[in-house]
């Protein structure tokens, strides 16, 4: 296991760091509950192979997760790891909630101390909210007290707030989605750059887009087929992000021990630089076959919004666009499943041309939106 820098903390970590918000689930008495004895034996497996880093959080896998990395980090492996863990920032209604939170997460990790203790999902409407609830002053104390290590947070927002919060407080760590695909999308190349200027190190999660980059598109493997030098698309995508000497730890959700094995295999070659420039061109070629592939030139900037009919136009567009890209199109596609139990549904369109007047793309919206319900309803 390849090990790599955590910036200003001056020390290291893994290069594999392992998500815990994917493990095997199982339906007992009709409920889903995480499969124990296979995550313990992805965890362990992760650790006895060099793995250093764990990142749950209080609501992954229905709140189950904490605790089963708390039973899983018994007989000694604790010792052996850093944890990552998050309080969960719009639970929060006042400033003791945080402690109430923290304590819980300590007595479900079965440990006395958080090494990174994240502040969960910050967007720009959650930090100024959660900031004026005393969460800078909360961390700070934990610092003092020896109860976490680290102060950090995760984010999914634009780069410009992106920006605005971390120069808002003195951070020791963030974690970003990124990866080939989101170079511009999310706090992007930008944001990276401007966290390794800060010294501030950068876990990513979100490396495979939750496993869409796993599996290449006919046009994608094509290229990847015709490159002298064979890996599959899970390992271009870590050896990418892992050629950045700004990434301290790429996060991996796995949902199978051999999954594991495979990922120790990859992050065991991987480090700052070792792309070369042919590669890095290949992956060019791949994003670019992949956005070949786009339905529409929707930005997602919303100006078209609010839709009288509540249609969810910018969601709709992205449903298409990512069932397109990622899966191919079919019908009863998630995405817009999702859209259409929320009451957005495309075909609550009356065809009222608000959206397109006000459209600075110039999309012919009421055509597309009947596009998207016929690939995708
Ligand atoms: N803070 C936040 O807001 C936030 C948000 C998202 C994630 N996270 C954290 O970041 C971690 C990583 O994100 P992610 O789980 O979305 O990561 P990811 O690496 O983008 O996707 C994980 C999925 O990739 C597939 N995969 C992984 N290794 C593979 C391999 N060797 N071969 C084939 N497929 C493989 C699996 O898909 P299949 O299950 O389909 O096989 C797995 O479920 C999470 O587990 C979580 O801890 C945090």
């Amino acid at each position: 296991m390849k090990m790599r820098s955590f910036g200003k903390l001056g020390i290291q970590g893994s290069a594999f760091g392992l998500g815990c918000m994917r493990f095997p689930m199982k339906k007992v008495d009709g409920k889903d509950v995480v499969d124990e004895e296979n995550a313990v034996k992805i965890i362990r497996t992760a650790i006895d192979g060099g793995v250093t880093y764990l990142d749950t959080a209080y609501v992954y896998l229905g709140q189950q997760s904490e605790s089963v990395v708390g039973r899983a980090l018994q007989d000694g492996y604790r010792e052996k790891v850093t944890i990552a863990t998050k309080l969960p920032t719009w639970m929060v209604e006042k400033e003791e909630d945080m402690q109430r939170f923290f304590d819980e997460e300590l007595e479900r990790l079965q440990t006395d101390h958080i090494d990174f203790y994240l502040v969960h999902s910050l967007n720009k409407e959650r930090w100024p909210k959660i900031k004026a609830l005393g969460v800078c002053r909360f961390l700070d104390r934990l610092k003092k007290e020896g109860k976490i290590r680290y102060a950090c947070f995760s984010f999914h927002d634009d780069y410009e707030a992106f920006e605005t919060i971390l120069n808002d407080y003195d951070w020791d760590m963030v974690q970003i989605q990124y990866n080939y695909m989101d170079v511009e999308n999310q706090a992007g190349t930008k944001g990276l750059e401007l966290a390794g200027k800060k010294g501030i190190p950068v876990v990513i999660m979100e490396g495979l887009l939750g496993g869409r980059l796993a599996v290449a598109p006919d046009n994608v493997q094509a290229l990847y087929d015709a490159f002298p030098v064979k890996r599959s698309p899970v390992e271009w995508a870590f050896r990418w992000l892992c050629n950045h000497p700004q990434v301290a730890t790429v996060l991996s959700g796995v949902t199978t021990p051999d999954q594991v094995r495979d990922n120790l295999r990859i992050f065991d070659s991987v480090e700052p630089g070792c792309m070369s420039q042919e590669e890095l061109d290949l992956i060019d070629r791949v994003r670019d076959a992949y956005n070949s592939r786009i339905k529409v030139g929707c930005t997602g900037c919303a100006y078209c919004m609010p839709c009288p009919q509540g249609v969810d136009i910018p969601g709709a567009f992205s449903a298409w666009n990512n069932a397109s890209l990622y899966s191919g199109l079919k019908k009863g596609d998630a995405g817009y499943a999702k859209l259409a139990g929320a009451g957005n549904s495309p075909t609550n369109c009356v065809a009222c041309g608000a959206c397109e007047a006000a459209c600075p793309q110039h999309i012919n919206i009421i055509e597309q939106l009947k596009c998207v319900t016929r690939d995708l309803a």
